[in-house]
C-alpha cells in the first residue's frame, strides 16, 4: 500500500515553520505565518482570553458533546459580530451559523456543503489568494480557477481586471472574496469598488463566499465586517468563513465559524439542517473550550472592551511597525521605494522581495518568509527589526 507513495511537498505557509522551528540561528525570525507576536516576539495570551477562563474555571462544568453546529451561544455572537447586531437577516431568521475550527474549518465546511448542493459549480479565487484556498477547494473536488487582483506595477488591485472577470465568470460559480486584509497582499478594495463587485457578483448570480480571517486588523471590527454586511443586505446567498485565531491570539483552539445567509427563513432552516449533516459525517461536532471562552468575551460587556482594546492595540502595533519598516528602509536602501507597505492592511505585506531573496534572506540571515515574498509585519518588533532591515537591504542590492 505504502510503497508506491510520494512525499508531499511541505505546506507553502506551516513547512516555514516546521523549517524555522528546526532553524539553530538565535536571530531566527519567522516572517512567514501569519501569526501575531507582541514587542518581545510572543503570541499574547490577550487578557480578555484569562480573564474568560479564570470565569469559566469558577464553575467548572464536565465536557459533554456540544451540538452538532457547536455552542448556541457562540453562534449567536458569531452573527451579531459579522452581521452587526441589529441586522436584518438575523431578525428574519435568513442567517445560519456553525462553529467550525477555525476559519479553515469554516471554509471547508462550505466547500463540502456546496460540492454536494452545486456540484457543477468552478471556484474562482484572486490572483494571488492565500496558499491554501486552491487546495482546499480542490480537495473538495472543485475546479479552481484565477480572477485578476493584484497588480504588481502599482502595488495595489488590478480592478479593472477583477471587474472584467467577474462579469464573465458563469452564472452559478463560487467566488472567494476576502472581506478585508487581504491575504497575501495586503491590498483591499475601496467602498466604491466594493459596492461594483456587489452589483456584479448578485446581479450575474454568482456565489460570493467570504473569508473575514483578520477582522479588526484593517482598520477596526465594524470597518472590516462592512462588506460581509453589505452582501447579507443584498440579498444572498453568501457564504462567510471567520475566524478568531488571530483576532483572539487563539490559534491553537481552532475557533471559527461558517455562516450562511440564505433568502428565506424556511431555507435558511433547510440549510442548517444539511450543515449539520456536513459536520456530523466530518468531525461530529466541534471543541467546547475555544468557543467558550469567545462567546464569553463577547457576551460579557468588560470583557469585550478589553478585547476591542487590545484587538486595537495590535492593530495599531503592526501599522507601527510598517512605518519603521519603511522609514528603516528608507535609510538603508534608498534606491528602493516601500512606501506602499503602509498602505497595505492585516497583518501581511506583499514585499516584491523575488523568490531568490527570499532563499537569500533564510539561508543566510535566518529570516523566514513565503516563496511569493509575502512578510507578516504582525512578527516584526523592536528587537528584531533592525537585523530584519539589514538584511533585507543586503540582499535586495
Ligand atoms: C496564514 O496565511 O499564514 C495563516 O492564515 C495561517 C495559515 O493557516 O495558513
Amino acid at each position: 500500500l505504502f510503497a508506491s507513495i510520494e512525499m508531499a511537498p511541505r505546506d507553502p505557509i506551516l513547512g516555514i515553520t516546521e523549517a524555522y522551528n528546526a532553524d539553530k540561528n538565535p536571530n531566527k525570525s519567522n516572517l512567514g505565518v501569519g501569526v501575531y507576536y507582541d514587542d518581545n516576539g510572543k503570541v499574547p495570551l490577550l487578557e480578555c482570553v484569562r480573564k474568560a477562563e479564570a470565569l469559566l474555571m469558577e464553575k467548572p462544568a464536565a465536557r459533554s458533546y456540544l451540538p452538532i453546529d457547536g455552542l448556541a451561544a457562540y453562534d449567536k455572537a458569531v452573527q451579531e459580530l459579522v452581521f452587526g447586531a441589529d441586522s436584518k437577516v438575523i431578525q428574519e431568521k435568513r442567517a445560519v451559523t456553525a462553529q467550525a475550527l477555525g476559519g479553515t474549518g469554516g471554509l471547508k465546511l462550505g466547500a463540502d456543503f456546496l460540492k454536494r448542493f452545486s456540484p457543477n459549480s468552478q471556484v474562482w479565487i484572486s490572483d494571488p489568494s492565500w496558499e491554501n484556498h486552491r487546495a482546499l477547494f480542490e480537495s473538495a473536488g472543485f475546479v479552481v480557477n484565477n480572477y485578476p487582483y493584484y497588480d504588481a506595477a502599482t502595488k495595489g488591485v488590478n480592478f479593472e481586471g477583477m471587474i472584467g472577470s467577474l462579469k464573465t465568470i458563469p452564472a452559478g460559480s463560487i467566488v472567494v472574496l476576502h472581506a478585508c486584509c487581504h491575504n497575501p497582499t495586503g491590498a483591499d478594495l475601496t467602498d466604491a469598488q466594493w459596492k461594483e463587485v456587489i452589483q456584479v457578483v448578485t446581479e450575474r448570480g454568482l456565489i460570493p463566499f467570504l473569508d473575514m480571517a483578520y477582522q479588526g486588523f484593517g482598520d477596526g471590527i465594524a470597518e472590516d465586517g462592512k462588506v460581509v454586511r453589505q452582501f447579507a443586505e443584498a440579498g444572498g446567498p453568501v457564504f462567510i468563513s471567520n475566524s478568531f485565531s488571530k483576532s483572539f491570539s487563539l490559534y491553537g483552539e481552532r475557533v471559527g465559524a461558517l455562516s450562511i445567509v440564505a433568502v428565506t427563513a424556511d431555507e435558511a432552516a433547510r440549510v442548517l439542517s444539511q450543515l449539520k449533516r456536513v459536520i456530523r459525517t466530518n468531525y461530529s461536532n466541534p471543541p467546547t473550550h475555544g468557543g467558550q471562552v469567545v462567546a464569553t468575551v463577547l457576551s460579557t460587556p468588560e470583557l469585550r472592551k478589553l478585547w476591542e482594546d487590545e484587538l486595537a492595540g495590535m492593530r495599531v502595533r503592526i501599522r507601527e511597525m510598517r512605518e519603521a519598516f519603511v522609514n528603516k528602509l528608507k535609510e538603508k536602501a534608498p534606491d528602493h521605494n516601500f512606501d506602499f507597505v503602509t498602505k497595505q492592511r492585516g497583518m501581511f505585506s506583499y514585499s516584491g522581495l523575488t523568490k531568490p531573496q527570499v532563499d537569500k534572506l533564510r539561508d543566510e540571515y535566518a529570516i523566514y518568509a513565503v516563496d511569493t515574498g509575502r512578510i507578516c509585519v504582525a512578527a516584526l518588533n523592536t528587537r528584531n527589526i533592525d537585523y530584519v532591515i539589514d538584511a533585507i537591504a543586503k540582499v535586495i542590492k
